[in-house]
């Protein structure tokens, strides 16, 4: 049986990962509407992985016989200064991901509930590749400058990005 607060603190996190798709959507219209269609679809495909995410939790707390909450979700952002100023943001947001996916560890931890915590230890390793890879997008902008030619190369890489979905051949654990 589930824990009243280790399904608040999962419940709540359905409800933060579909605000973090409406933050990466929102950036993705931003680049689209800027000029930049490759990072446009990097940031939409980082969108769909967010969803995928509130889902994944979702199915665990049915399958744990718990009906999730769905809170409003927040409105993000509309408009940046430029790419740096993007992924200084999804970084930032990033970090702030990993605070409240911990704090769901250490809640379960606490609660001796080893399904939730070996369920969230997914997303305790996920955060590691989510907080370097904005990093390194990060860092390459910033080096990169205003060089227009190399800030294009970097878009045309990104325009090439699919989407997989990270849980095509998993159950809910
Ligand atoms: Fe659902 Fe970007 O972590």
């Amino acid at each position: 049986m589930l824990k009243e607060n280790v399904a608040k603190v999962l419940s709540d996190q359905i409800n933060a990962e579909f605000y973090s798709a409406y933050l990466y959507l929102a950036m993705s219209a931003w680049a689209d509407q800027t000029g930049f269609k490759g990072f446009a679809n990097w940031l939409r495909i980082q969108a769909k992985e967010e969803m995928a995410h509130g889902t994944h939790i979702y199915e665990f707390l049915l399958d744990r016989d718990y009906l999730p909450e769905f809170d409003a979700v927040k409105k993000p952002e509309g408009s940046w200064k430029n790419l740096v100023e993007v992924y200084e943001h999804v970084l930032k947001h990033e970090r702030y991901v990993t605070e409240r996916i911990d704090n769901i560890a250490t809640v379960s931890m606490k609660e001796s509930d080893h399904a939730s915590y070996n369920f969230i230890m997914w997303y305790v390793n996920e955060q590691v590749e989510e907080e370097a890879t904005a990093n390194e997008i990060l860092t390459k902008l910033k080096l990169i400058g205003d060089n227009v030619s190399q800030i294009y190369t970097l878009d045309t890489e990104f325009a090439s990005r699919t989407f997989t979905d990270p849980f095509a051949n998993a159950s809910t654990t």
